[in-house]
């Protein structure tokens, strides 16, 4: 470190420094005062100790340097008949109150570097986990879309091809959706998995809802969606809203409605995805956000679900600083995604220009 970076760390201390070294010439000059700058020494350094928890060894250094400082003073003065013997008790009381200050500074740093040292230590595990997530997914994605190109030729080979070639190729359209859903968990657990952009919200939730009343007949509805910009990453973002709308359609029927809508409160815009389909049962609901968590297992995996649609809803969720909460009593489902960065004016970012034709996710 440079001269001036270390006068610059140290700032603090070299200001003390010159308080307590005028706080020692006062005591030199004013013996009948003495007592006020001596405690003004001690409790300044008791508090800029708490600021800082140097080391042992420079510790006890400055503590025998001031101890010795401001016991001098007072001795001789004591000598001289300036000041009473009794006041040179207060140098041993107060370096006993300082080394008890030291103490439990001491201690408390430890607790806070033990918690430094397990927050990194799971992070790495946790970057780790994600890695590996995302290399296994993407190894299997290979050999899952070979297998099935061969299967369909034995399909296309045969006129009568056995029934077991399409369960094959049903398993495989499984695993192949497992996979591309856990790549994208993956990514999105990144910290550079989101590219924000300037949404024009409107425009933006009625593309999305075109498009889903096109893929399933439902009594769909757009309702009310406030106007104005918000800042997000578009591609998650549909990938979210995606994953809401899937699985209203999944669990619900031709006769039933499904609606998306929005309300900004604030800077924060809350978009609904609702649905009057048969509901959530109350102990599921704490644990559907869960990878592989799913209501009801056996007929969710008839409709081909594996419990990764919410989770990765979340995981968007929390790279925009939002979240995702659903209500769910007796009969119907909403799903609220929460997100900041939410104007009711024109956003100064790029402008999303509503075209998905960038990189794919998956
Ligand atoms: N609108 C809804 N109505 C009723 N149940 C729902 C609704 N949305 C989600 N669920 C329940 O929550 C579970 C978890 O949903 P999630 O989207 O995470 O998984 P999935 O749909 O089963 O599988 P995936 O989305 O990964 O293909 C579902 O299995 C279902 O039981
Ligand atoms: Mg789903």
């Amino acid at each position: 470190m440079s001269v001036t970076g270390w006068l610059r760390a140290r700032k603090i201390e070299l200001a003390w420094v010159g308080f307590a070294l005028a706080n020692w010439a006062a005591m030199l000059l004013t013996p009948d005062w003495e007592t006020i700058p001596f405690h003004f020494i001690w409790v300044s350094l008791t508090i800029l100790y708490g600021y800082r928890v140097w080391r042992l060894k420079a510790t006890y250094l400055v503590l025998a340097a001031v101890a010795l400082g401001t016991g001098v003073v007072i001795l001789n003065d004591a000598f001289q008949g300036s000041q009473l013997w009794g006041e040179l008790f207060e140098v041993p009381l107060m370096s006993g109150m300082f080394l008890a200050m030291v103490w439990h500074a001491q201690r408390r740093q430890i607790a806070l570097n033990e918690t430094a040292r397990v927050a990194a230590e799971r992070a790495s595990l946790l970057d780790h986990q994600e890695r590996l997530l995302h290399d296994v997914s993407h190894e299997l994605r290979t050999p899952v879309t070979i297998a099935r190109g061969h299967l369909e030729m034995l399909q296309l080979a045969s006129d009568d091809p056995p029934p077991e070639i399409a369960v094959a190729v049903d398993e495989l359209d499984r695993i192949a959706h497992i996979v591309d859903r856990l790549l994208l968990l993956a990514k999105a657990e990144r910290p550079d998995f989101v590219a924000f952009y300037d949404i024009d919200l409107q425009p933006f939730l009625e593309d999305v809802f075109m498009r889903w009343s096109e893929v399933a007949p439902r009594n769909w509805r757009l309702g009310e969606v406030p106007a104005g910009t918000l800042v997000a990453d578009p591609q998650a973002l549909r990938t979210a809203l995606d994953a809401l709308l899937e699985n209203a359609v999944d669990h619900t029927v031709a006769a039933n409605t499904i609606e998306l809508s929005a309300e900004a409160a604030g800077s924060e815009v809350a978009i609904r995805v609702s649905d009057d389909g048969p509901g959530i049962p109350a102990d599921a609901l704490d644990r559907i956000f869960e990878r592989f968590a799913r209501a009801d297992s056996s007929r969710s995996r008839e409709r081909g679900g594996v419990g990764l649609g919410l989770a990765i809803v979340e995981a968007i969720a929390r790279a925009h600083h939002g979240r995702c909460s659903v209500a769910s009593a007796g009969q119907g489902t909403t799903f609220t995604l929460t997100l900041p960065g939410f104007e009711d004016a024109p956003g100064e970012l790029p402008k999303f220009d509503g075209k998905f034709s960038g990189p794919a996710r998956v």
